[in-house]
């Protein structure tokens, strides 16, 4: 069935592919798990399991800074579907706005992540292995690029409930097809 008026929907160019589906949804899932994660590992940061946590943090958290990197060299050869034409001006300019600050978040969070972990003294790990050391760790630098990426977690949430907004609205309110053309399954 379809889901959306005709006059939303132009001829070229409506529908994501099935790779963009999949990166969205996987690094939607990632982050999430991630964030659970990181608020989790913090609340048993000194007892005596906490330091696995910290492994696997690490570990996936630089997975998903490559799929990230994967996901933007993916849009740029693979543009994303137009919205709807009918929709105000503001609306457009505040859903670039909105993606083009989460895109940037999502690189900047796991970058400070990283950023910190250098100048730890445990160093950044991917599950059994150190990666080699290219700085001198120094414990108030790495609090620095760790109080930063705690921040970022917040704008990201920030982001993710206004994007999440903007999506139930286009489902809810205006049933125009755009909500519909990132479920799988639902073209
Ligand atoms: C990919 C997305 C990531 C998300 C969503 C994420 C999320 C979080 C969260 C929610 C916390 C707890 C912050 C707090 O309450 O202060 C945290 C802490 C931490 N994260 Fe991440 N993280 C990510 C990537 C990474 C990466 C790539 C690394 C390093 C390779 C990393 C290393 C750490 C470390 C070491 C801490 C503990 C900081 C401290 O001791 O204050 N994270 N992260």
């Amino acid at each position: 069935m379809k889901h959306f008026p005709p006059q939303a929907m132009p001829t070229v160019g409506w529908h994501y592919d099935r790779m963009a589906l999949v990166l969205h949804w996987l690094s939607a899932l990632l982050l999430v798990a991630m964030t659970a994660l990181g608020w989790t590992m913090m609340a048993i940061e000194h007892t005596p399991g906490a330091p696995l946590y910290f492994i696997v943090h690490k570990s996936v958290g630089l997975m998903v800074l490559a799929l990230v990197v994967g996901r933007l060299l993916w849009r740029r050869s693979h543009p994303v579907p137009q919205l709807p034409s009918k929709m105000p001006a503001w609306q457009l300019r505040a859903s670039q706005l909105v993606q083009v600050g989460l895109y940037l978040c999502m690189l900047a969070l796991p970058l400070a992540g990283v950023a910190g972990a250098l100048h730890s003294k445990s160093g950044l790990v991917f599950f059994g292995y150190t990666l080699p050391r290219l700085v001198a760790p120094n414990h108030d630098v790495a609090e620095s690029y760790y109080d930063i990426h705690g921040a970022l977690v917040w704008l990201l949430v920030l982001l993710v409930c206004v994007h999440v907004a903007g999506a139930l609205k286009h489902r809810l309110v205006d049933k125009d097809g755009v909500f519909e053309r990132m479920v799988p399954g639902r073209r």
